[in-house]
């Protein structure tokens, strides 16, 4: 491609999205080219460049989603899943626009919506945009699949008080690498809260225990238990624009150098492995 390559971005003058988006303005060959905000956001028809970084770049934030999509090449999606539902179905309609999600906490008919418009765009989704959660995911996933049969899973996650989902998008993707090493389906194995009388640990299981508080970027801890020792993998992100980062690569990724991708659904492994 031998123009900037135009990004609309969804969810600017969020923690995720400003990120993403002072990311953007501070690569060369990246450009934003249309960005939506809420109805009555004090950004609303302003320049999105005077909010992000102070400078001017000429393109406005809208409330209209479809003038914030005209004319790009890829949407980066930080918002939330209402967003989010009303983006995809624009896809089609806009010529199969590539897609970029990082929003989490899709319940399972927004998920289908998802994965439907990958039959016919590009949708990359992360639930954590970071290169190192990809490679934990990875180690997470090889770990479980080792024959050790009286190992424990247990997956503890810590975000900041304004967090709104829970576990998080990350831990699922941890939990989902583990109980894919182990050949089983997550949902059948997992569980998510323990309070009252519970009985025994159930073999087999994956524990889930979250931390809300402060202003925690995201903490992540898979722990191997056995009677007489543990392994634990862990991440930890010190700074938002890891997620930041990550999110360029995979749009750089999706990009292909202007070759594109098919439509399908993929996610920061397809993204690490290159
Ligand atoms: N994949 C990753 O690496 C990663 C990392 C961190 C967070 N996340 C996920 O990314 C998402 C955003 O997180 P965050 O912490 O940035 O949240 P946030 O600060 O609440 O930001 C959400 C953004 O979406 C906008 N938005 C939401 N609904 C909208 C609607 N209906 N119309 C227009 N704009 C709308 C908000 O606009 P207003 O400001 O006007 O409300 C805000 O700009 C969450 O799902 C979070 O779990 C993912």
């Amino acid at each position: 491609m031998n123009r900037d390559i135009q990004i609309a971005l969804l969810g600017m003058t969020g923690r995720l999205g400003g990120a993403i988006g002072r990311a953007i303005l501070a690569r060369p060959g990246l450009a934003i080219s249309g960005a939506s905000v809420r109805s009555g956001s004090p950004v609303e028809g302003g320049d999105i460049g005077r909010f992000l970084t102070g400078e001017v770049t000429g393109v406005t934030a809208s409330v209209s989603l479809e003038t914030a999509l005209q004319g790009c090449d890829i949407v980066i999606d930080a918002s939330l899943p209402e967003l989010t539902m009303s983006a995809i179905k624009l896809l089609k309609k806009m010529g199969n626009i590539p897609f970029v999600s990082g929003v989490t906490g899709l319940n399972s008919a927004q998920q289908d919506a998802l994965i439907a418009a990958a039959g016919h765009s590009p949708v990359l989704q992360a639930g954590n945009f970071s290169l190192g959660v990809a490679m934990a995911e990875r180690l997470v996933r090889e770990a479980a699949s080792l024959p050790a049969e009286d190992w424990d899973i247990e997956i503890e996650e810590s975000h900041h008080r304004r967090k709104a989902d829970a576990p998080s998008g990350t831990a699922l993707l941890l939990g989902r690498a583990a109980a894919t090493g182990r050949r089983e389906s997550l949902d059948e194995v997992a569980d998510w809260a323990r309070h009252g009388h519970t009985g025994a640990r159930k073999p087999g299981q994956i524990g889930f225990a979250v931390t809300r508080g402060g202003g925690i970027i995201g903490e992540h801890a898979v722990r191997f238990l056995s009677e007489m020792e543990e392994i634990t993998i862990s991440h930890r992100a010190f700074d938002r624009a890891v997620f930041a980062r990550g999110a360029v690569e995979a749009t750089l990724w999706m990009i292909n150098a202007g070759e594109g991708r098919p439509a399908g659904l993929y996610s920061m492994q397809d993204v690490v492995r290159g």
